[in-house]
């Protein structure tokens, strides 16, 4: 068999078929908002890599350093053959617990993102020649099923990603993961801490101003795929720290009145000045809060390690049955 298979659970018409639909609802209700996959089309990939190199964006190197520090740990704790990741993106912290699970024969990232799927298995697969690598382009948040590759399986989510679930959402995430996975497996889940608003904020606009074109990338992915004619110029980037719901909200606010076409839709969308479009959130959590959201989707949380600076946290998690 050969060492790289891409399989597609999103078929191009299916994912052009929900861009309508959420164009069409988020974009027609107030206030408006869109969900957050759309920022990753091949551009929108690109830059999240930059994200990720910006001394402002601390999540990266923070979740890197725990990776680092217990690579060892976690593969002695699960011996996992199968590595699953969700939300793989450039795989790259990735490739300190591959190095480190010496049982794995197989890897299978999940993203919308195609193109960060290839190219992140070309690079492992030049590491790693022995490796399986089953790439899935699928939305994790809808019928996750994953391949029969052999168990234990370890079950990874990096990044912080969770946190731009809500609440509600995240629930639903957890137990449909729950249900992927057996007795032995494991999961493992980086969140990003509650800290200080200045240190959040800035993480979420840059000085560069790269968080900026990330977000307003999502107005290139609707002209593009629906051949509308948002100008980005026309809206400013915007990041807020929600002090009650401890999650930073992204926006695009418009800097005038102003009228977007949306042809494939036959829809006009107006904006008054300084109207916002809610973009994505990216909610900060607390070892406790993370324990009970786990603990309601069947998981027990059995190890918790955080950075030296104690910003990030990187969790181990086992499957049990759920309280009646
Ligand atoms: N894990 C990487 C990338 C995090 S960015 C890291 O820690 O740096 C979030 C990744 O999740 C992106 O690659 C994006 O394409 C992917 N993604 C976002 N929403 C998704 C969804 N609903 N289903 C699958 N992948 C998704
Ligand atoms: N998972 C990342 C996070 O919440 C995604 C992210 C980083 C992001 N920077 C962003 C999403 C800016 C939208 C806009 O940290």
């Amino acid at each position: 068999m050969s060492p790289f298979a891409l399989t597609r659970t999103l078929p191009l018409d299916a994912t052009a078929a929900a861009l309508r639909a959420d164009v069409a609802t988020g974009l027609t209700r107030s206030p408006k908002e869109l969900p957050p996959k759309w920022f990753y089309d091949a551009r929108g990939s690109e830059l999240f890599d930059e994200i990720t190199l910006l001394p402002e964006y601390y999540p990266t190197r923070a979740e890197r350093e725990i990776l680092v520090a217990r690579a060892g740990e976690i593969a002695a704790a699960t011996g996992a053959r199968t590595l699953v990741e969700l939300g793989s993106g450039s795989s790259d912290k990735t490739r300190h617990l591959i190095g480190a699970l010496t049982a794995l024969d197989h890897y299978v990232p999940v993203d919308v993102s195609e193109s960060a799927l290839t190219g992140a298995a070309r690079t492992l697969l030049a590491e790693h020649p022995a490796l399986t690598v089953h790439a899935l382009v699928a939305d994790f948040q809808y019928g996750l099923t994953l391949p029969g590759t052999p168990g234990p399986r370890l079950l990874a989510f990096l990044g912080g990603t969770i946190g731009n679930l809500r609440p509600a959402e995240r629930a639903v995430f957890l137990a449909a993961v729950r249900a992927e996975l057996a007795p032995g497996d494991a999961l493992l889940l980086g969140t990003d801490l509650v800290k200080d608003e200045r240190t959040l904020v800035a993480a979420y606009d840059d000085a560069a101003g790269v968080t900026a074109a990330f977000n307003k990338n999502v107005l290139a992915v609707i002209n593009r795929e629906l051949e509308a004619d948002f100008d980005p110029a026309d809206f400013d980037h915007v990041a807020l720290w929600d002090t009650e719901r401890e999650w930073i909200e992204m926006r695009l606010r418009a800097r005038t009145a102003l009228v977007a076409k949306v042809p494939a839709l036959d829809l006009a969308v107006h904006f008054a000045a300084g109207e916002e479009l809610r973009t994505e959130i990216s909610a900060k959590f607390r070892r406790e809060g993370v324990r009970a959201e786990l603990a309601a989707a069947g998981f027990e949380l059995s190890r918790w390690w955080t950075d030296e600076a104690g910003r990030f946290a990187l969790s181990l998690s086992v499957p049990v049955s759920l309280p009646v």
